[in-house]
């Protein structure tokens, strides 16, 4: 999952117009970037291992380009270093490419292409593109690239320049995704509109086996296999150029965190009806009696994709008594799955380009399966490939930690489950009552942002702990492992989730002094078993943070933890949406406290688009 942009002018324009798109992918990595340029008949090529802002401040002042390339790494074939950095360029430097994906048959390439006397200079897949564009190159680029493309097996998002076709890029991709931008300046490609939010007009996503030629603003989408694609749809984008602004926090992710109840107020509005206590989803493009035959759910996701999809499960069964479950994408793709008419699948996914959830649902859908999205972003990979599904509405979310997204999601699962609870067993009574409740969900979560101070108090106390458990039942399960989640990816320490019944059966052998564990504890239908597991791991002197709603059972609590922090009360099925935000801050203030580099975590990326 890298970042990857090109420009082609109208006329020659300053090279800051790249490097602030690719300022903005760098989200999707940041191990090193790169650029090059075309001047006079030559390319140059500066990269660097670091950030964006490091090679920024290399280039020379003046820059002026009439096209160029850029690119930001997240490492899958070789170090973040220079010369692995992108763009890449064959021998003599007439060809510069920058890449997204994974060339699965690099090795054997390579090998044929060194027996014919190139010399690599880097151990990055991406490279052997450079050289194998070069070596078709007898014509038009988007030619060679064409011969090139043939011979290779694996993913790419590319942008290709030739030194002896001044201002042409050449664009195309499979498995990860590219869209072109065109507007008063030029032409863009990039992996994400953001990078050219402000500057092009209209874009159109590229499909896999398109390719696109830009040359200023002229630009054609034709086939890798040849001939013109008649079918690219062309949209006005409608991404402010100041998308990505922090508006004075110190970091996306507490700006993510502070948005959640207005987010979450996104997610519902409009799709509530209170009268009938159920909800509206007219993306889902299916008639009631479609829902009757439905006897199972299938929820794919990864990482807090996947908890929030456990959460979704739990919801969709108590209340549409459907036998739901969530899948580790991945797992479930290779576990020969079931599928059957009677079942529905739901891709979950806030960027939607996810290549380990597009995979599964695609294993689905060859097997005959019927597969939905809930994504975030609109016209994702994963929402133009099923057409069908949910929006988050969740804004667009900058910090690699998912935060605001994640409640979103559980949001789009619980309106779902409402719909077809409502369709099915539940009550009217029991659907307003949970409608009043969502109604009133953005305002507890604002009283709970306001207790910030509490966990920045645990942080500190916790602070000399090098290992965590979170442990909850019921709908706190999926919760404790993504506070575990959090902890790790932002904090950099080792925290897991479990079920706090698990902890009797092997986990509670570390518990001592030194071992701290996070409860969330709300007074639910399973309080008192998990109470008793906190006093297990309280007799072994471990260091215990419960996290808890309401006060009924604080003083209990509070005799056998360090820390009691406070929530709101609501609903046991709405419990997530508090407890979430707590573990949230949690991490947060954890984080904060060793001076961790919150917003881009080292060695993971906003969108993993790589397998
Ligand atoms: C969560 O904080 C991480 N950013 C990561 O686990 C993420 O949830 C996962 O990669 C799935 O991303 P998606 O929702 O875009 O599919």
């Amino acid at each position: 999952m890298c970042g990857i942009i090109g420009f082609s002018g109208n006329k020659r324009a300053p090279a800051r117009l790249l490097m602030e798109g690719l300022k903005r992918l760098e989200y999707r990595g940041y191990d090193s970037a790169g650029i090059a340029w075309q001047l006079r008949a030559k390319l140059r090529v500066r990269k660097r291992a670091g950030k964006v802002d490091e090679l920024w401040d290399e280039l020379p002042e003046e820059v002026m380009l009439r096209a160029g390339i850029a690119h930001t790494r997240w490492a899958t074939h070789g170090s973040p270093s220079d010369a692995n950095a992108h763009p890449h360029t064959d021998g003599p430097e007439r060809i510069a490419l920058v890449h997204n994906g994974v060339i699965d048959n690099f090795r054997s390439l390579k090998a044929d292409l060194e027996k014919r006397g190139h010399v690599f200079r880097s151990e990055t897949d991406t490279e052997v593109l450079a050289h194998l564009i070069s070596e078709h190159c007898n014509g038009s680029l988007e030619e060679a690239v064409r011969t090139a493309l043939r011979l290779v097996e694996g993913t790419y998002g590319i942008a290709v320049m030739s030194a002896d076709e001044p201002g042409k890029i050449v664009a195309t991709r499979r498995g990860s995704p590219l869209i072109v931008g065109v507007g008063d300046e030029g032409s863009f490609v990039a992996s994400d509109a953001v990078a050219m939010a402000g500057r092009a007009d209209e874009v159109v996503n590229l499909e896999d086996g398109d390719l696109a030629v830009l040359i200023g603003d002229e630009h054609r989408i034709l086939r890798l296999a040849g001939g013109e694609n008649h079918q690219a749809i062309w949209s006005a984008l409608d991404l402010p150029p100041t998308v990505a602004d922090k508006q004075g926090y110190p970091h996306y992710m507490l700006k993510e965190i502070m948005e959640q109840p207005d987010a979450l107020e996104d997610c519902f509005r409009g799709r509530i009806q209170r009268d009938s206590g159920t909800a509206k989803l007219g993306g889902l493009q299916m008639e009631p009696r479609d829902f009757l035959q439905i006897d199972r759910v299938r929820l794919l996701g990864c990482g807090t994709s996947y908890m929030s999809s456990c959460v979704g499960a739990r919801m969709i069964t108590d209340l549409a008594r459907i036998e739901t479950t969530a899948e580790y994408a991945p797992e479930y793709r290779y576990s020969n799955p079931i599928v059957d008419r009677n079942m529905l699948f739901f891709g979950v996914s806030q960027s939607g380009e996810t290549a380990d959830t597009i995979m599964a649902m695609r294993e689905v859908q060859r097997k005959g399966g019927r597969v939905m999205g809930i994504v975030n972003r609109v016209a994702s990979t994963i929402a133009r490939e099923t057409g069908a599904g949910i929006y988050i509405h969740a804004g667009f979310e900058y910090a690699v930690a998912s935060t605001k997204t994640m409640l979103n999601t559980m949001m789009a699962l619980l309106l779902f489950a409402l719909l077809v609870g409502r369709m099915r067993d539940l009550s009217l009574a029991r659907g307003r009552e949970l409608i009043e409740e969502v109604e009133q969900l953005p305002e507890k979560i604002r009283q709970l942002l306001v207790l910030r101070g509490d966990f920045r108090e645990a942080a500190r106390h916790f602070a000399d702990s090098h290992n965590f458990y979170f442990m909850g039942r019921g709908y706190s399960f999926p919760i404790a492992m993504e506070g575990a989640l959090k902890l790790k990816e932002i904090a950099y320490v080792h925290a897991e989730g479990y079920s706090a019944a698990e902890m009797k059966h092997g986990p509670i052998a570390l518990i001592d002094e030194s071992f701290a564990s996070v409860f969330v504890i709300p007074p639910d239908s399973v309080f008192s078993r998990t109470f008793t597991n906190l006093q297990e791991v309280r007799a072994r002197k471990g260091p215990v943070l419960s996290i808890t709603c309401g006060d009924q059972r604080t003083e209990e609590l509070a005799d056998y933890s360090d820390q009691v922090i406070v929530l709101p009360e609501t609903d046991e099925i709405l419990t997530p949406f508090l407890t979430t935000v707590a573990v949230q801050l949690f991490a947060y203030e954890f984080a904060e406290l060793r001076g961790c580099p919150i917003d881009q975590p080292k060695n993971l990326a906003k969108s993993v688009t790589v397998e």
